[in-house]
């Protein structure tokens, strides 16, 4: 019988796991090899980062070349699965005359939710007459952080009319410095959760950080000269910058094509690419509008302007960026020295990312570069071989049928 309840499966040695993986899924001995492949993430950090480890999961990092960014030249790595993304980026900072980048001060926001309380006005005001007292409590969770200029800073409170009746939310305002911050956060939240109770006589429930970063945000911006893109295509990336701005199908599509970018430099600096998606799609409806994460005009100078702002809440210290080897390696090759370098670095790839898109978008359509690389792809698949594939894949391009059938008739045909 095949069941998915195993006892103690994460106290199982890998062979076991994998023997278990086996039979249920009735995996063949090559299909466990290939699970058996490692890279630079070995078995054993891996099963210390989550929990049952079979096997890694491996993606492929290229790198975004042409990348200038507060005057500093930049190879970014990107890690993703999806083709033509680097390139993409690559041309947009080609073209560009270059990134300004300015992050926030590194401010994460921890949520407390209470319940219960006799009189909530009051005692919301109640809690801010307590602010010292709160982040002096929050602060003895991290004196390290505290060290360095971060800790707890601030404390805000308000009361939410809902259908189970009211309640006090509580924003605890942390400074975090390089860190993503969810841990040093949601532990303050929990440490200060028994003073709350007493000040408000209520029940506290929720404690947990809000990837809704509003304080931490990035903004990045950069000019494409009118001489560079011609004015025609200006005029069409303004009009498809219209589109986006009044139509949320179209946003959101806008907005992925951004996250293309920065999700790939955020896995690839072994940070938390959810916390990133869930903050940036907040934000963009921050309005109760949902809208593009960026803005495009056209300067005096009739050049195209692009700009960028988003919450980004990665960081540097802690988590797999300090324990995932390529991740390592990915930080030492940016030469970043801070979070908010990082997320600088970041929001620009996103705006060039969605620079390249319009571009494409507006002008000779996505799928012309796209359908190139993708006929490489199915040249590979049809079993093309090194010197074949541009071959084949140009033939294909060409002739305006990219298939597997189609490569194999012209691998057969060149025999
Ligand atoms: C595809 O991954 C991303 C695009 O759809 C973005 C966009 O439409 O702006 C090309």
């Amino acid at each position: 019988m095949r069941t998915s309840h195993v006892s103690k499966f994460y106290k199982k040695t890998l062979q076991e796991r994998l023997a278990i993986l086996k039979e249920f899924a009735e995996l063949n001995d090559e299909e466990i090899s290939q699970l058996e492949k490692y890279g630079a993430l070995d078995f054993e950090m891996a099963d210390r980062m989550i929990e049952n480890v079979v096997g890694t999961f491996q993606l492929p990092l290229g790198l975004a070349t042409n990348f200038k960014i507060n005057r500093k030249e930049f190879l970014i790595p990107f890690a993703l699965e999806e083709p033509s993304v680097v390139a993409a980026a690559s041309n947009a900072a080609k073209l560009s005359e270059g990134f300004e980048a300015k992050a926030s001060e590194p401010i994460m926001i921890g949520q407390i939710q209470i319940v219960g309380s006799q009189n909530p006005e009051k005692t919301a005001e109640a809690i801010k007459e307590k602010e010292k007292e709160l982040t002096e409590k929050a602060n003895s969770v991290d004196s390290v952080l505290v060290k360095f200029g971060g800790g707890a800073k601030k404390v805000e409170a308000s009361v939410m009319e809902t259908s189970r009746g009211k309640m006090i939310k509580v924003h605890l305002l942390v400074d975090v410095r390089d860190a993503m911050g969810a841990n040093a956060v949601n532990t303050m939240c929990e440490r200060i959760s028994p003073e709350l109770e007493k000040i408000t006589g209520g029940e506290v429930r929720l404690r947990i950080i809000t990837n809704l970063a509003v304080y931490r945000t990035v903004k990045a911006t950069s000019v494409w000269k009118k001489e560079t893109l011609g004015e025609n295509a200006i005029e069409k990336i303004l009009d498809a910058y219209e589109f986006a701005a009044n139509d949320v199908y179209r946003a959101c599509t806008h907005n992925k094509g951004i996250m293309n970018g920065i999700d790939a430099v955020v896995v690839a600096t072994g940070n938390d690419f959810r916390a990133v998606e869930a903050g940036a799609h907040a934000f963009a409806s921050i309005t109760g509008k949902y809208l593009p994460l960026t803005k495009y005009y056209k300067n005096d100078s009739g050049d195209l302007v692009g700009e960028i702002e988003l919450p980004l809440a990665i960081g540097l210290v802690g988590g797999a960026t300090r324990t995932h080897p390529l991740a390592k390696i990915n930080i030492k090759l940016l030469g970043v020295k801070t979070a908010n370098e990082l997320s600088e670095i970041i929001a620009s790839v996103g705006l060039a990312q969605n620079f390249a898109a319009l571009r494409a978008l507006a002008t000779e359509g996505i799928q012309k570069g796209h359908m190139k690389l993708h006929a490489k792809n199915i040249a590979i698949q049809a079993g093309a071989k090194e010197n074949q594939i541009d071959s084949v894949a140009d033939q294909m391009s060409k002739e305006g049928n990219i298939s597997v059938t189609r490569a194999k008739e012209i691998i057969e045909g060149s025999k």
